[in-house]
């Protein structure tokens, strides 16, 4: 008999900051964490930032929460979905779609990519880890426009 899948994706996606609490709470590496990422994205970001792997939204919405102009996407939808849920339920109206970040195409280019917190690993090949490389490329802005920063 097929063995049932114990997990379903939206489980995981309303449980992820549960989750994320108990994970990090006593992780004394952790802290300053998220600011790592605001700095980031205010040095690189002035053309936009992509939160890849945004999961439910935990740096999208503290780049969005300082100022930051970011979209977000990620593989499951349900995790996009609650991502969504909690930037409207601060205000926020974002750009979060669900895709594969070896072949995400999105309506505009951003000049600073972000995948936080091991989203990367992941991509269990180097055929994967290279395609999503590829393809982040894509998303950027122009090479000539990087050699501004
Ligand atoms: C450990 S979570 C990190 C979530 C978020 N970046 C954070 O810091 O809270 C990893 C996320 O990677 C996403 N993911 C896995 N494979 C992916 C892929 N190929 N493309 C886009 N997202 C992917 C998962 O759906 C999950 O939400």
């Amino acid at each position: 008999m097929k063995q049932k899948d114990l997990h379903d994706f939206k489980d995981v996606a309303q449980n992820y900051d549960l989750y994320l609490d108990v994970m990090y709470q006593k992780e004394d590496n952790h802290e300053g964490f998220l600011d790592f990422y605001l700095d980031f994205a205010r040095k690189y970001g002035k053309d936009g930032v992509i939160d890849i792997a945004c999961g439910t939204g935990a740096v999208l919405l503290y780049l969005a929460e300082n100022g930051i102009n970011a979209d977000g996407t990620d593989l499951s939808e349900e995790m996009c979905n609650v991502a969504e849920e909690k930037a409207k339920a601060k205000g926020f109206n974002l750009n979060i779609f669900p895709a594969d970040m070896t072949e995400f195409r999105s309506n505009k280019k951003y000049s600073c990519a972000i995948i936080a917190r091991s989203g990367f690993m992941h991509l269990t090949t180097p055929k994967l880890q290279r395609a999503a490389l590829l393809n982040i490329r894509e998303n950027l802005v122009d090479a000539d426009e990087h050699k501004r920063y």
